[in-house]
């Protein structure tokens, strides 16, 4: 990240002082999308805070901007107006090389459609994103098998995409999301083509590293189940924030799933 000019935070605060910057900082964040004529203001001054180890759902109907704003967060875009601070780095005027480069030090993307690379076993999908950053190949070895293993899914690295479940595709993803020990997990509608238990499984293995590596994890969901395995649920309407209220009781995935007999499937959540 040379070249980048770090800022003190809001607060005003240096580094090592009582409150730490936070990881996410977008002020004033507007997006409007221009297709010839038509202009669709898809943020609306979004202003938001995330700090680090952090759990957030983000919830909303389709066409708020939840998406837009995820891109946003995670350096796949670049805000039209506002200023986003990643890391308490002023990430809005950087240029598309610069971004790649901050996403790729310092994000994790899991998406509902998985996005692995066909016909590319489990173990080279998890590899990609070392190869990109340039890692040696005995290293990215290690590192991609370290992570199929916090997935739990040693026994599957030679897998190619289509010889695995919905639930593993997403366990290998989300082992690629990590490989590059990202600060921050962002996950848009992770669990949307998964069934009730698969996803909550998935969502234990974000509980876990939330919890085990203080990892702080974003995820979009349009099910308000899915959002109570987090801390907080930011609600958006027409492109802004509508409510932001954190959980009262958060649901505990592992808890849920040994509450949960094995060949009972979908209805009983
Ligand atoms: N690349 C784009 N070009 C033009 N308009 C876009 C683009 N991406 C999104 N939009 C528009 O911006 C608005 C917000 O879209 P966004 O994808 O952020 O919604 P969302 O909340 O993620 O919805 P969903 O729940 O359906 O995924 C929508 O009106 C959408 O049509
Ligand atoms: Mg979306």
């Amino acid at each position: 990240m040379s070249g980048l000019v770090y800022t003190s935070s809001a607060s005003g605060k240096a580094a090592g002082e009582t409150k730490p910057a936070p990881v996410i900082r977008l002020e004033r964040i507007h997006k409007i999308y221009r297709m010839g004529d038509i202009e669709v203001h898809a943020l609306r001054s979004v202003s938001l805070e995330i700090s680090r180890g952090e759990f957030v759902a983000i919830m909303g109907p389709s066409g708020s901007g939840k998406s837009t704003m995820m891109n946003i967060i995670g350096c796949l875009d670049r805000p039209t107006k506002g200023q986003y601070f990643l890391e308490g780095v002023d990430v809005s005027t950087v240029d598309k090389a610069g971004l790649a480069d901050i996403r790729n030090k310092h994000v994790g993307f899991v998406f509902q459609s998985f996005n692995l690379v066909p016909r590319t076993s489990a173990l080279e999908n998890v590899e990609l994103p070392l190869i990109y950053a340039g890692v040696g190949s005995a290293e990215r070895l290690r590192r991609a098998r370290a992570a199929l293993g916090e997935v739990g899914l040693s026994d599957r690295e030679r897998n190619m995409p289509n010889q695995l479940s919905g639930g593993q595709q997403q366990r290998v993803a989300l082992a690629r999301a990590l490989v590059n020990n990202p600060s921050l997990i962002l996950a848009d509608e992770p669990t949307g083509a998964l069934d009730t238990r698969t996803s909550v499984e998935v969502m234990g293995i974000f509980q876990r590293l939330n919890r085990e590596r203080n990892l702080t994890v974003v995820v979009v969901t349009h099910e308000p189940d899915i959002a109570q395995y987090a801390d907080r649920i930011i609600q958006f309407r027409d492109g802004r924030i509508h409510r932001d209220t954190p959980v009262q009781s958060r649901k505990d995935a592992k808890e849920v799933l040994q509450q949960q007999p094995v060949e009972e499937d979908e209805d009983d959540l």
